[in-house]
């Protein structure tokens, strides 16, 4: 599916508004992501931290958490930023979040441009991995 400048500027205006509803009382590193499902959706998410750290939830686990929730599909699109409305790289964890709900084919913006999922995350474990390597 073909991601036009619109619907880039689409996702990116989502992703600062994602930002703007972020808990981060801890990092005070407010995250927002939005991403463009295959059905044309859009979804967003935002971190929320924790008072015990470790169970803090990136802004990515609300994206996928919201696009599940609102019919599942496939993310072709997805733009993260930091709180100056900035492209942010998403972390590790979140890259297999976003292989796993968008496939190695999903667009992301990175400082670099315009990527894929697969760039960011080469030789991901995935699905295929548990079929291969079962006994
Ligand atoms: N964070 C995200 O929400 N997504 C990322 O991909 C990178 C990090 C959040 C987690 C934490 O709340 C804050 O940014 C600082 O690490």
């Amino acid at each position: 599916m073909e991601v036009t400048d619109a619907d880039w500027e689409r996702v990116r205006v989502t992703a600062v508004e994602a930002m703007e509803r972020a808990y981060a009382p801890y990092s005070h590193f407010p995250v927002g992501v939005a991403g463009l499902a295959d059905d044309g959706r859009l979804v967003s998410g935002c971190n929320v931290e924790n008072a015990s750290y470790a169970v803090g939830l990136c802004a990515e686990c609300g994206l996928v958490s919201d696009l599940v929730r609102t019919g599942g599909g496939l993310l072709v699109a997805v733009w993260c930023v930091d709180a100056r409305g900035e492209t942010l790289m998403p972390c590790g964890r979140c890259r297999q979040l976003l292989w796993e709900h968008g496939g190695p084919q999903c667009r992301i913006q990175t400082p670099e441009g315009e990527l894929t999922i697969a760039d960011i995350l080469p030789q991901a474990f995935g699905a295929q991995d548990l079929t291969k390597g079962a006994p």
